[in-house]
């Protein structure tokens, strides 16, 4: 029955992606099987849970599981500590125990605050992914971080805590608008691009598909990005200095600051990754002997997907400040805070910030600290203002 059942190294919490279609109406068998739970909080948002709530709450009940629906706001506003506290008093008030389960059914803001809400409650109770954006699905319902946005930048308070299970059920985004289907490709083209050349040409080949959000199409796209996501977290669980999964960072220095500094709203996460996959490729190009062409390939693709080019009117200081304030800066930018000349300050903060570059197709260097003038010049270019 498993289209694809893919399992994590056992001596850490084992995570099991199970993926077919229809698969929602198993949720229950499935959270009985890898939890055991006896009681379980369903947390959505309340778009996901109109939707689909009722189906996931039939299914966990019919497994004799006690279950209770916990909905929240959509959108990255909720990916905050005031959610957490809400869904700690409702799994207060549900009696969830270390024996039962928070089961997260949505997109990547649902997965990322209830698996931090699930990480915390009572030290830690066991959680399970019900990813349903595209963008959930294949990368951000994989891998096992968790965590929330502060005023002061993107997912900085969080914790690794893999969830005990991932039920992947690619019908779900079929009521997916087409502009969330867009943002989920994004970072699929990511995952092609830093990670594995054979997924980013299978992109390349499907794209005209993709684009259509062909359901077919979209299926192979979850279960190989899939594939390369859990390969790459499996050989570096917890994101080590310079470790495989830092490559998955690919696009997202200046992704995040274009989230950040437009208040989250406007610009879909993938959306932002995307102009960000463009600038790193620009800057790969010049600095990390990355071939023309290949970054000629990667802006095809983004373009066949639909996905912007550039830099919706952001003044180039305020994308430096954001970069400098999210978390993915370089260690050596508080090393070297104090040695800098205060004339050369303004320049000196875009060279602090780390960039993954891609070198060829497939392959993502470390994080490297870029020149000043060269991210200057890219951003310029990139259409921010200076
Ligand atoms: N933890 C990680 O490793 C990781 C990785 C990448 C991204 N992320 C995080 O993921 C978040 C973005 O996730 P997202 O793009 O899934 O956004 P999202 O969760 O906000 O979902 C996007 C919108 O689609 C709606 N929706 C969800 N599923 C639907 C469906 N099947 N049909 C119709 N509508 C549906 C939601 O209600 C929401 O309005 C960001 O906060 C990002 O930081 C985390
Ligand atoms: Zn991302």
């Amino acid at each position: 029955m498993a289209d694809l059942v893919l399992r994590f190294r056992p001596h850490a919490p084992v995570s099991r992606i199970h993926i077919a279609r229809g698969a929602l109406e198993r949720l229950g068998a499935f959270t009985r099987r890898r939890t055991g739970a006896g009681r379980a909080a369903l947390v959505s948002d309340e778009r996901v849970a109109a939707l689909y709530g009722p189906r996931a709450l039939a299914s966990l009940r019919k497994s004799g599981i006690d279950a209770e629906l916990v909905a929240f706001r959509h959108g990255e506003r909720s990916k905050s500590a005031m959610t957490v506290e809400r869904l700690w008093e409702a799994f207060s008030a549900l009696g969830i125990g270390r024996g039962d389960a928070v089961v997260a059914l949505g997109g990547g803001v649902v997965g990322d605050v209830a698996g931090f809400a699930a990480a915390t409650w009572l030290r830690g109770v066991p959680w399970i992914g019900a990813p349903s954006t595209l963008l959930a699905q294949v990368d951000s319902g994989v891998g096992g971080k968790t965590g929330i946005d502060l005023p002061a930048g993107k997912n900085l308070a969080g914790a690794f805590h893999q969830p005990a299970g991932v039920l992947i059920d690619p019908r779900l985004l079929a009521t997916l608008p087409r502009r969330e289907l867009r943002s989920g490709l994004a970072e699929v083209v990511k995952v092609g691009m830093a990670c594995d050349a054979p997924l980013f040409g299978w992109v390349e080949r499907h794209v005209t598909a993709l684009a259509a959000g062909e359901e077919r199409a979209l299926e192979e796209a979850v279960k190989r990005g899939v594939r390369v996501k859990a390969r790459v977290v499996r050989a570096d669980e917890r994101e080590r200095e310079g470790g495989a999964r830092t490559a998955l960072n690919f696009g997202h220095t200046l992704g995040h600051a274009l989230e950040r500094a437009s208040g989250y709203r406007g610009l879909r996460h993938g959306e932002a990754v995307a102009i960000g996959m463009r600038a790193a490729a620009a800057l790969s190009v010049r600095s990390a002997g990355l071939d023309p062409g290949a970054r000629a390939r990667l802006e095809r693709v983004l373009d066949a997907l639909g996905l912007p080019r550039r830099v919706p009117g952001i003044a180039i200081d305020d994308l430096i400040e954001a970069m400098r304030a999210d978390k993915k800066r370089a260690r050596a930018a508080f090393r070297s805070r104090n040695s800098t000349r205060r004339g050369a300050r303004a320049r000196d903060d875009a060279a602090r910030i780390r960039w993954v570059l891609t070198p060829r197709v497939g392959h993502a260097s470390v994080p490297r600290l870029m020149s000043g003038r060269l991210v200057r010049a890219v951003l310029l270019e990139a259409g921010a203002r200076a």
